[in-house]
């Protein structure tokens, strides 16, 4: 993998937009907009055949107009027009392309995409696509795309070979609660595919979890090589199982999908994690961009509630988590911040008295105990307590151990309260769910990791 060009590609220090165009409506309008109105602090190249300016920016004629090195071309082209767009830009030395237009493979028009890869690769020019959405970095604060602005700020990079999935992804960050630093739409993976992205990521200083919403792989047994090596947790979500799905799937992006159980083997000889879901990406993501992975067996659960407590336990087994009661010496330290009808045995039943002092001790204790590998702090939300008063203690409990090698996975049930104290939760790094069967599932992600 040729490092510098997908540098270029990904996190370019100047971009030009091919097809960019004043009039709103247009993609090649929306991309310009998007790159001066996220902050894009790099130089911005309109390439547009009559136009003088565009949101004024100096507008060019020819990408070979332009004086300065371009890293990266956004292409908002026609498709009949890309293999000459293709061959100004490898003349012009221009490292990566990332092609929005559609009307390539995906539609049977290999010709087409296999004449400008041919071209681009005469010149050593790198190509995102075609038919994607784009690409957004929010560390370079790039939004070279038509989605509507960058997702909410994280450590995770998701890849998706869907585009229209990409956008509703990116506008969920924000009721999800859930940051990305980049946002990556691969398209039809005519060059740069899965294995190429996981490649760079790997060593991308803003990125601390690799997701993917996958079709099919183009070279499955380089992208397993390339993910059993990566340093970084990788999660997810393959679409196409089923037999009408893989046939959608086929005529989506040209993806040869496969059947679940041979991806699922894959994924676990390259140590992939699975998301089964959405949903679940999103969950699986928070936990492991968040936190570290678990290194033991042994997780204690800390409740307020007998009920979500035993649903707690109940998706424990569910998810292939062995719950073992502590050793003694636990038990009766954790007696000491509970009423006599409490439980000591695992889940911690502190009771409903529980308040932010029990929850600050437990927490506290427990994380830093050495039997204790992980630890899941339930909360039901009571009248007696303040949900927010709890997240503050869970944080300073898990802060105060010192112990920052130990994942630690929350959910709070309730209402608005316990929405903005998970918010918080998350804000400050730890994994907050609004029902106790997430955040068993998310310590599951971390054992499997
Ligand atoms: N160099 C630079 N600009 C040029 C050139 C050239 N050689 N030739 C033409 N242009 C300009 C045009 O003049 C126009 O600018 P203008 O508005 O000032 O006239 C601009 O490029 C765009 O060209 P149009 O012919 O107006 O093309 P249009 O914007 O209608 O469509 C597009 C181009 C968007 C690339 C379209 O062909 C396409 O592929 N659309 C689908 C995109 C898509 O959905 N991608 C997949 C996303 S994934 C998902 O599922 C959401």
């Amino acid at each position: 993998m040729d490092k510098s060009a997908l540098q270029g590609l990904l996190r370019p220090k100047s971009v030009a937009v091919v097809g960019a165009s004043a009039t709103p409506g247009k993609i090649g309008f929306t991309v310009m907009d998007n790159l001066k109105k996220c902050g894009y602090a790099g130089k911005i190249y309109p390439i547009n055949p009559t136009a003088p300016e565009i949101l004024g920016f100096k507008a060019y004629a020819s990408v070979l107009d332009v004086e300065d090195p371009i890293d990266a071309a956004v292409i908002t082209v026609p498709a009949k027009l890309v293999p000459s767009v293709t061959e100004e830009c490898g003349k012009k030395g221009i490292k990566g392309l990332i092609i929005i237009t559609s009307g390539f493979s995906e539609v049977g028009n290999r010709a087409l995409e296999d004449e400008i890869v041919a071209t681009a690769k005469k010149y050593g020019t790198r190509i995102l696509g075609p038919n994607i959405v784009g690409t957004m970095s929010n560390s370079d604060k790039l939004n070279a795309s038509f989605a509507p602005f960058l997702p909410l700020p994280g450590k995770s990079a998701l890849i998706s070979q869907s585009g229209a999935l990409l956008i509703a992804i990116d506008a969920a960050t924000y009721t999800r609660r859930v940051g990305f630093d980049k946002m990556i739409s691969i398209g039809n993976m005519s060059d740069v595919d899965i294995a190429d992205m996981i490649t760079f990521l790997n060593e991308d200083p803003e990125t601390s979890c690799i997701s993917l919403y996958i079709e099919g792989f183009k070279d499955g047994r380089r992208t397993i090589e390339v993910a059993r090596k990566a340093k970084k947790p990788i999660v997810a979500l393959k679409s196409g199982v089923s037999a009408h799905g893989a046939a959608a799937a086929a005529s989506h992006t040209g993806s040869l999908a496969g059947a679940a159980k041979i991806y699922k083997s894959a994924f676990s000889q390259a140590g992939i994690i699975q998301a089964e879901d959405l949903d679940n990406l999103f969950d699986r993501t928070l936990a492991l961009s968040q936190q570290p992975p678990l290194k033991g067996e042994n997780i204690l659960i800390l409740t307020n509630g007998g009920g979500v407590g035993v649903l707690g336990t109940d998706a424990a087994e569910k998810y292939g988590i062995p719950l073992k009661f502590a050793p003694e010496d636990v038990q009766e330290e954790l007696k000491k911040h509970m009423p006599d009808f409490g439980s000591a045995k695992n889940p911690v039943d502190l009771t409903g008295m529980a308040g932010n002092d029990w929850y600050f001790e437990t927490v506290n204790f427990s994380h830093g105990h050495k039997w204790v590998d992980g630890l899941v702090v339930l909360y039901c939300e009571t009248a007696m307590t303040d949900p927010m008063g709890i997240a503050k203690a869970i944080k300073d409990g898990v802060d105060k151990s010192g112990k920052a090698d130990k994942p630690v996975t929350v959910s709070f049930v309730g209402g608005e309260r316990s929405e903005k104290a998970m918010h918080w939760l998350v804000e400050n790094g730890i994994p907050a769910y609004a029902a106790p069967d997430k955040a068993l599932n998310a310590m599951a992600a971390l054992r499997e990791y």
